[in-house]
């Protein structure tokens, strides 16, 4: 889908259907701009099938040719009050969705003013666009020729954007189109089956994106005789049960003056089986999304030179399977982590802060950052809390925290911030080693997650992120259909390039 700015009237778009957005209870006072047939039309049809302009509510109407749009569609955004960058985008995906419903090719949208007040220009255009190119996107790549053919593509979407506020959306626009692009190159990573998703193709499409970058990103990828030397002993361990060999994918950004290091970490069990500790069939259906942080981190460096932020940006992708096997790890095993801290694993299924482990130890010995973040499908218990739509936020630095929240407020992706409660230590204490990896009781398992992964930050400022909700849709929704969701991607990209 190509996307253009116009500052002409979007009742002249010459298109086949254009998009109109109306608060509720806000038609019939806005009838006045359409023409004097075209409004009583709508005015008919708003009458007829009850629209009111509430929240997810549509109207779809022929113009008769009284505009120069076939089609037009109107879109209610429910109540003002309650209006909110996430809502602006569900609003543009639902239209996207009506829009290839009725066949579009040529899509036309009416952006509205009060969108441009509440949000100012470069945030409005942006949510557009991404919703826009986020709603187009379907995974389409194992379907056979006569299946993709049924399917007819928007080729075309036209933005009335006032001529004052041309320069300033045409820079949000290419901003966005880069976002889109590296949100969907994460879905596509997490949709693709996982006999294809090894580590090993991990670190291949890495080395891919180091190539691609203008010589702004590099790839080191340890092997596991190279992490054996290391001491990457609980990251080894998770591995330990797979044919498939392991790898610890490293990616380092700079530009030319960096003003501040941060690492960036992604869980990357390409699929978990939940080892010994075996998932039932239910839980183990979805597990190639088990790699969906490191998938995540992958489209951020392929984001990375287009957007050339003032920083140097390391990524940790440790990339493993996680399989039952003679060879596989045993509740009851101890492992020494990289930091020299021991590991007492009860449940082989919670592999994710294993691997976590190291690579936080990793990024703090050998990287000695300004910040980490790691984002991990980690805990079935942070769903369980928050549902499927909203990411867990823990950390210690409160300054971090808040720009996180306000990056998720602008992006539209949610998160809901968790406490690192200290009395909750004393459930993850092993009586024979220095921690483990699950928690006595059953209460709070997504806090006990994120402490777990504490013992390995030292002092260094750090942000955890629970995706296990977000990071896969069950279900078809505007703005993602079923499978990888790429959460994170734009998150991630707008507090790193607002540093
Ligand atoms: N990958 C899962 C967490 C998960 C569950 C992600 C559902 C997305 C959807 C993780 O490795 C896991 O299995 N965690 C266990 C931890 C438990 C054994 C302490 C869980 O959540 O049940
Ligand atoms: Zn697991
Ligand atoms: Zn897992």
């Amino acid at each position: 889908m190509k996307i253009f700015l116009k500052p002409t009237d979007p009742l002249k778009f010459d298109v086949d259907i254009l998009l109109q957005f109306v608060f509720e209870d806000e038609l019939m006072r806005e009838l006045s701009s359409f023409p004097g047939e075209l409004s009583a039309q709508i005015k008919e049809g708003s009458l007829k099938e009850d629209f009111q302009g509430s929240e997810g509510q549509t109207l779809i109407l022929s113009t008769k040719g009284l505009v120069s749009s076939y089609k037009i569609a109107f879109i209610g955004l429910g109540k003002k009050e309650d209006f909110d960058i996430a809502a602006l985008q569900e609003s543009v995906a639902l239209g996207i969705r009506k829009s290839k419903e009725v066949k579009a090719v040529k899509v036309g949208l009416s952006v509205k003013k009060e969108w441009f007040d509440r949000f100012d220009t470069t945030d409005t255009v942006r949510a557009i666009v991404e919703a826009s190119h986020l709603s187009d996107y379907q995974f389409l790549l194992y379907k056979s020729e006569g299946e993709k053919k049924k399917i007819r593509q928007i080729a075309e979407l036209l933005l009335s954007v006032p001529a004052g506020r041309i320069r300033s959306s045409e820079q949000a626009l290419e901003y966005a189109n880069i976002i889109s692009r590296a949100t969907i190159y994460a879905r596509d990573l997490v949709n693709e089956p996982p006999q294809l998703t090894t580590p090993a193709y991990l670190s291949q499409q890495a080395e891919k994106i180091a190539r691609e970058s203008k010589g702004l990103v590099k790839v080191t990828v340890l092997e596991e005789d190279d992490a054996k030397k290391l001491g990457l002993n609980a990251f080894l361990g998770v591995t330990r049960g797979s044919d498939e060999p392991a790898k610890f994918i490293i990616l380092k950004y700079k530009n030319s003056r960096p003003k501040q290091k941060i690492v960036i970490i992604g869980k990357s069990v390409t699929f978990d089986t939940g080892g010994l500790s075996l998932k039932n069939a239910d839980n183990m259906e979805t597990m190639k999304l088990d790699m969906s942080g490191g998938a995540s981190i992958l489209a951020v460096f392929q984001a990375l030179p287009d957007l050339n932020p003032s920083l140097e940006i390391i990524g940790l992708i440790p990339a493993c399977e996680n399989m039952p096997s003679g060879k596989a790890l045993k509740p009851g095993d101890i492992l020494r982590a990289y930091n020299g801290k021991t590991i007492e694993v009860l449940n082989t299924d919670a592999e994710g802060r294993l691997t976590l482990a190291d690579a936080l130890s990793y990024a703090v010995k050998r990287e000695k950052p300004d910040e980490i973040i790691d984002i991990a499908t980690l805990t079935g218990a942070c769903q369980v809390a928050l549902g499927q739509d909203i990411a867990g936020l823990w950390g210690n630095d409160n300054k971090i925290l808040s720009a996180i929240e306000n990056s998720a407020k602008i992006t539209g992706e949610k998160v809901w911030r968790m406490p690192l409660e200290k009395k909750y230590k004393a459930l993850i204490k092993s009586h024979i080693t220095d921690v483990k990896n699950i928690q006595t009781g059953k209460y709070g398992g997504a806090i006990t997650g994120a402490l777990f992964l504490q013992e390995f930050v030292d002092n260094i400022p750090w942000v955890h992120l629970d995706i296990a909700g977000p990071a896969f849709a069950e279900k078809d929704s505007p703005l993602c259909p079923q499978g990888g969701v790429g959460f994170g991607v734009r998150l991630l990209l707008h507090y790193l390039t607002t540093k």
